[in-house]
């Protein structure tokens, strides 16, 4: 078999990135050397770290390294050291949003699906949520993160009817190209999956809703007829995700209301440290875990790597057509979570001391359960 070589761009990141990032590359050696395929991690600075080595979220360096390989896996961004709400102080998210932009990696897609020995960590009923199984593909690099936004500070004696106050907008802008690979994306995903997809708009206050659900439609009468397609307005979403969360298959929708049906949509599963996710452009994609860099428990080494290990098997899966190999990490860390090993964070009552694990130990249990 003719062995391949990828090269990674690996972003730590702040909070516990660095520590669940080593998890992710401990795993990602051990299943080349299996596959026969080498991985040559570059590490680049962003968010909160990069900000405090050089005064920049996305310094340059970082993008071209991104540029150079084959795919970027991301640990997380932020910390309160670096809040702000002041416009001009830079933040580790810019960082993020940035490379996204960079990259053209305006498909996200955010699994949602529950490993049978953590159902219990779910505050919904189980019968709510047997069979869960959403893919949220949210657009990226559209809509109000990218519109143009302004703040203005009038002069005391200058605002309405003389009294001083700010006034600052946002705008929600999309245009057609960016709506129709999106939902291209999408139905592609549903018919390697169940068939469906549950297109989440506002059309009945949004212009951009309206076209945007006019092209969807459009796309999947021309190419797409065999695939069941809803509309949903988005609250009408937030209620149903909870409410009947196992007939959803495929939810599309734009950047904002995909950021927080994704957040709503993890809590299914009670344990936001098991997602991951993949950004993904024409030319590269970025995986990074769901969740984000937990300040509180950082340096602890007790950060959960898993959400980071899975967002490995999605690279392999997408990025390197290595199915086999993706699917041997699944099994893996089902494997471990099934033999009751926990993190701290997935843990409960019922489990015994000796079986919660470090983060670095979690990442070792992975390992050890590859086939
Ligand atoms: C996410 C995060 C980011 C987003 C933040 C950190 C900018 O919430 O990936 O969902 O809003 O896209
Ligand atoms: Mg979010």
């Amino acid at each position: 078999m003719a062995s391949a070589t990828y090269q990674i761009c690996t972003l730590p990141g702040d909070g516990i990135g660095p520590e669940i990032i080593a998890e992710g590359k401990k795993v990602l050696h051990a299943v080349g050397e299996r596959f026969d395929t080498s991985f040559s991690c570059t590490d680049a600075l962003i968010g909160g770290a990069a900000i405090d080595a050089c005064g920049n979220p996305l310094p340059d360096e970082t993008l071209s390294c991104a540029h150079a390989s084959d795919a970027v896996l991301l640990a997380s961004v932020g910390g309160p050291k670096w809040d702000s709400t002041d416009p001009a102080a830079p933040r580790p998210e810019q960082g993020l949003l940035r490379i996204r932009k960079e990259l053209g990696l305006y498909t996200n897609l955010r699994p949602v699906q529950i490993f049978s020995a953590l159902a219990g960590a779910s505050t919904l009923r189980p019968e709510v949520i047997e069979g869960v199984d959403v893919m949220i593909v949210r657009e990226l690099t559209g809509g109000l993160y990218f519109g143009r936004r302004e703040r203005f500070y009038d002069e005391p004696g200058a605002g309405v009817n003389g009294a001083p106050g700010q006034r600052a907008y946002d705008t929600l802008e999309y245009r057609e190209f960016e709506v129709e690979r999106i939902a291209r994306q999408a139905f592609e995903a549903a018919r390697r999956r169940r068939g469906k997809v549950s297109s989440v708009d506002k059309a009945n206050v949004l212009e951009t809703s309206r076209m945007w659900r006019e092209i969807v439609h459009r796309i999947h009468d021309e190419d797409y007829a065999d695939i069941e397609l809803e509309d949903v307005l988005v609250d009408n979403a937030a209620m149903q995700l909870i409410n009947r969360p196992a007939t959803f298959d495929v939810v599309v929708t734009e950047n904002m209301f995909g950021d927080i049906l994704s957040d709503e949509a993890a809590q299914i599963t009670g344990s936001l440290g098991m997602l991951a996710s993949a950004s993904l452009g024409d030319d590269t994609a970025l995986y990074e875990p769901s969740h984000g860099s937990a300040p509180d428990i950082a340096g602890q080494g007790i950060a959960n790597p898993l959400a980071q290990i899975l967002s490995v098997e999605m690279m392999l899966r997408y990025s390197f057509d290595m199915a086999e190999a993706a699917d041997s990490i699944r099994r893996a860390v089902t494997r471990v979570l099934d033999e009751g090993w926990r993190t701290r964070d997935i843990a409960d009552e019922a489990t015994p001391a000796d079986h919660i694990l470090g983060c670095s130990a979690m990442g070792d249990a992975v390992v050890a359960a590859l086939d």
